[in-house]
């Protein structure tokens, strides 16, 4: 096959994103490599993840930086990789120009909430909290707004009536371990552009852009 091509990966919390982005790099046909895994927090389960995988995995602490230096620091380690895509599986830091200009349209974000619906932390609580009959993930690319850039794909699942938040996080997480590795493969395949704020996908025969996970 064809070279495939070095996606970083940024983490701050289990890396339970990360590791399903790891299975299916594991696959012989998978067209995308993770270069290396950062994150902002020395103790990221992510990290520990990374390196049981046998992955390049590295902490750079944010603290008593500016958000632009601490983005610098990023994108040279990332850079040093090769890394060509950058995902964010459960990175909670808002990225700068700094960032976002050197790896321009080529940022994606899990989000555990159908966008726009609950951006910001604690998506799926406040889904739950709302009410919702249908809850989900959604990958969208990355501006520096919250939550906020174009959306690519989408995973629905439905909200039990017994639901406690954690269960209907635990079945959003399980749709989000579909969704993220198949809308990496499209964006190293070249298949997803962006036109006038919105996104189309050259989609591989039989897929689509959202997954239901009912
Ligand atoms: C996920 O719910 C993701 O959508 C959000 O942060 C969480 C990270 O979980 N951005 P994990 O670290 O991948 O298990």
């Amino acid at each position: 096959m064809s070279e495939r091509v070095p996606v970083g990966v940024l983490v701050s919390g289990g890396g339970t994103n990360l590791q399903a982005l790891i299975d299916a790099a594991a696959a012989p046909d998978y067209p995308a490599q993770i270069a290396v895994v950062l994150s902002n927090r020395r103790d990221a389960g992510g990290l520990d993840r990374a390196r049981a995988a046998g992955l390049p995995a590295q902490w750079i602490p944010h603290r008593e930086k500016s958000r632009e230096d601490f983005d610098a620091e990023l994108v040279a380690v990332l850079q040093s990789h090769g890394c060509q895509w950058v995902c964010l599986a459960g990175f909670m830091r808002l990225l700068t120009p700094v960032f976002l200009d050197a790896y321009a349209g080529r940022v994606l974000n899990i989000h555990p909430a159908l966008l726009p619906a609950f951006p910001g932390i604690h998506g799926q609580r406040q889904a739950h909290d709302a009410g919702v009959q249908i809850a989900g993930a959604t990958v969208h690319f990355v501006d520096t707004g919250m939550d906020t850039g174009p959306i690519i794909a989408q995973g629905a699942v439905p909200r039990l009536p017994d639901d406690t938040v954690d269960d209907l996080q635990a079945r959003i997480l399980g749709v989000e371990h579909q969704l993220f590795p198949r809308v990496l493969r499209w964006a190293v395949q070249g298949r997803i552009q962006v036109a006038e704020g919105r996104v189309q996908v050259d989609l591989p025969p039989g897929e689509q852009r959202w997954i239901w996970c009912g």
